[in-house]
């Protein structure tokens, strides 16, 4: 077992206040306190409270503090880590993975139905970008909505879910799915390194450095999560595993010793990105390490 690293307990918690806070259960229309006929908020309230690593968020922190100011950080986590679970959902859905479990629970859509499902994760999306701009000053919230857009945009997150699920029982090159893994879960890493040290001021070399450290890392942590579906239990995991049978990921290139290899090769490089910072960075270099070895 690789447990996560002992220090994320605190900022987990940061984090899950904060979005319990962002997305509040919606107020009762009716006199007796009965819940409102149209779930939305609760099925999205549902995916983003329910346990979570908040690796993204981590990284967003963790980037401010090394760049010297972590006190405006946590909007900026907090958004990135309701546009993960806005994909999360869609990512379930019988249209694309078909999942049933997800964070240890039965998934969103199988719960609160499809349509409820896909609203909960536009009314997510939305949300993110919301609390961006009511949370930063115009021109970095600016800054930081458009570095979202372009992670979930045409070149990140939706276009990489797209070729990932068109390329559901086709053949691969590796090129091709390396790119698939960076733009379906890797741009959010760097989005969320390079949101992080912008928040807090962070120099252009610091902001470099930070976002070169969390591309290898995000793409280390899909190379894992591709194993894990392979090697992994849904005890650990909270998800279904033997769900990858008919997509090629990395186990099928290089098996589960090669997959394995590659995220610490990956991770490797990650942490070399962050010399320029010495010890201050060990925080992120011990969450290379997670990443690298991880069960969950
Ligand atoms: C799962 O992400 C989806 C991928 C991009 C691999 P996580 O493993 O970070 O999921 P949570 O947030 O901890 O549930
Ligand atoms: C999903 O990759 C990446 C996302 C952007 C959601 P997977 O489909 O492998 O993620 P899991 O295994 O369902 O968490
Ligand atoms: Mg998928
Ligand atoms: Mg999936
Ligand atoms: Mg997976």
């Amino acid at each position: 077992m690789s447990p996560l690293p002992a220090f994320f307990t605190p900022y987990q918690h940061t984090i899950t206040r904060a979005l319990d806070a962002m997305v509040p259960a919606a107020a009762s229309p009716f006199p007796d306190g009965a819940p409102p006929a149209v779930p939305v908020s609760a099925a999205m309230r549902y995916t983003l409270l329910a346990p979570s690593k908040r690796v993204r968020a981590v990284v967003v922190l963790l980037a401010a503090e090394l760049c010297g100011d972590d006190s405006r950080a946590v909007a900026a986590a907090c958004a990135v880590e309701a546009i993960h679970a806005s994909s999360l959902i869609l990512d379930d859905l019988p249209s694309m993975d078909d999942a049933p479990l997800r964070r240890g629970q039965a998934t969103v859509h199988t719960v609160y139905g499809e349509a409820v499902a896909i609203l909960a994760a536009f009314g997510l999306l939305n949300e993110a970008y919301g609390h961006l701009s009511r949370s930063y000053e115009g021109p970095l919230a600016a800054r930081l909505t458009s570095l979202y857009a372009d992670a979930v945009g045409l070149d990140g997150l939706v276009s990489g879910q797209a070729e990932d699920v068109l390329a559901t029982d086709g053949v691969l090159s590796f090129e091709t799915l390396e790119r698939i893994h960076r733009r379906k879960t890797g741009v959010l890493f760097s989005a969320a390194a390079t949101a992080g040290a912008l928040t807090a001021g962070g120099s252009p070399a610091d902001v470099g450095a930070l976002t070169a450290y969390a591309k290898n890392l995000g793409l280390a942590f899909q190379v894992v999560d591709d194993l894990l579906d392979v090697i992994g239990t849904p005890d650990e995991t909270g998800k279904a595993v033997r769900h990858d049978a008919r997509k090629t990921t990395f186990v099928s290139f290089s098996g589960v010793e090669g997959a394995r290899e590659l995220a610490h090769e990956l991770c490797h490089t990650a942490k070399l990105a962050l010399t320029p910072f010495g010890q201050r960075a060990s925080r992120l270099a011990e969450l290379a390490d997670f990443v690298a070895s991880r069960r969950l």
